[in-house]
């Protein structure tokens, strides 16, 4: 079986750390040989350039994705910039908490938060059955706008969301008892949930977290119940249903768990 090379068994977030120390130790050594060698140090421009492009290149090399690339070579740039504008210590510590509770364990679960959209929950609600009644999830809730849509338009179902990120998760809440509306958000990591208790389960996560996925919902799901995907396929395993939505590429994916129907 093909074994992934040893930077590839790394967290993306590790790898993209080591890129950064790994070219600031060559850029050091670059400064140094300049300095020793010219009998002048380069400018500190030229180091940051070099940091930029350098990271952006070794990590192509390495094979991060297109994003990882573009934040290697924005990342010493905006440190830069930050120096310059001689900003107060005490807003990185809040940036660095903000960051913290929006994006509470990206770094393990490889699911950031960005928000679906109007057309993707149109289709969700064209693929939900129509019996009165169902139980759905939407795992990853993010700011819940997806279950509070469903909720709405679906006022027969129950609607739960499950959030990890506490940020996220707080202003669901806030929203859905301000709003009044029927959708539950619950605090936590669907990991722990046993989705056998749902008859419509919805993802919107990353392709890092649907192999996973699959195997629980394999496991738990009741025959007939309903797994849907947003973008992202499981790998080896053909869906029931694939419906195109807004922007060309992407599509939502259905799965019925084989048994008798919903
Ligand atoms: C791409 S966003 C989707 C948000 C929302 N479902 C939507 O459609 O707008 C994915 C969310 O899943 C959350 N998440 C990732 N792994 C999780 C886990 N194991 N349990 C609960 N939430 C998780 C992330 O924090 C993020 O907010």
């Amino acid at each position: 079986m093909h074994k992934p090379s040893a930077s590839r068994r790394l967290l993306p977030a590790t790898r993209a750390l080591l890129i950064q120390l790994i070219m600031l130790v060559i850029n050091l050594l670059l400064a140094w040989l300049v300095s020793q060698f010219a009998g002048h140090d380069y400018p500190i421009m030229l180091f940051v350039l070099i940091q930029a492009t350098g990271a952006c290149f070794l990590a192509w090399r390495l094979g991060m994705a297109p994003w990882w690339r573009l934040i290697h070579l924005f990342f010493p740039l905006a440190v830069w910039g930050m120096v310059q504008l001689h900003v107060p210590s005490g807003v990185y510590l809040i940036g660095f908490l903000l960051s913290l509770t929006l994006f509470w364990t990206t770094f393990r679960t490889q699911v950031p938060f960005y928000p679906s959209y109007l057309a993707v929950w149109q289709q969700v609600l064209a693929l939900m059955p129509s019996r009165p009644g169902l139980r759905m999830i939407d795992i990853g809730s993010g700011l819940g706008d997806m279950a509070m849509h469903m909720a709405q338009a679906r006022p027969d179902c129950q609607l739960v969301g499950i959030e990890v990120a506490p940020l996220p998760w707080l202003i669901s809440y806030v929203r859905a008892r301000w709003r009044k509306s029927s959708a539950r958000f619950v605090l936590g990591n669907y990991h722990k949930l046993d989705f056998q208790e749902f008859d419509v389960v919805f993802a919107y996560l990353s392709p890092a977290a649907m192999p996973a996925l699959w195997q629980k919902a394999e496991a738990e799901m009741r025959p007939g119940s309903l797994l849907i995907s947003y973008e992202f396929e499981i790998p080896g395993v053909v869906p029931t249903c694939q419906h195109p939505v807004g922007e060309a590429e992407k599509s939502l994916y259905g799965w019925i768990m084989p048994g008798s129907q919903t």
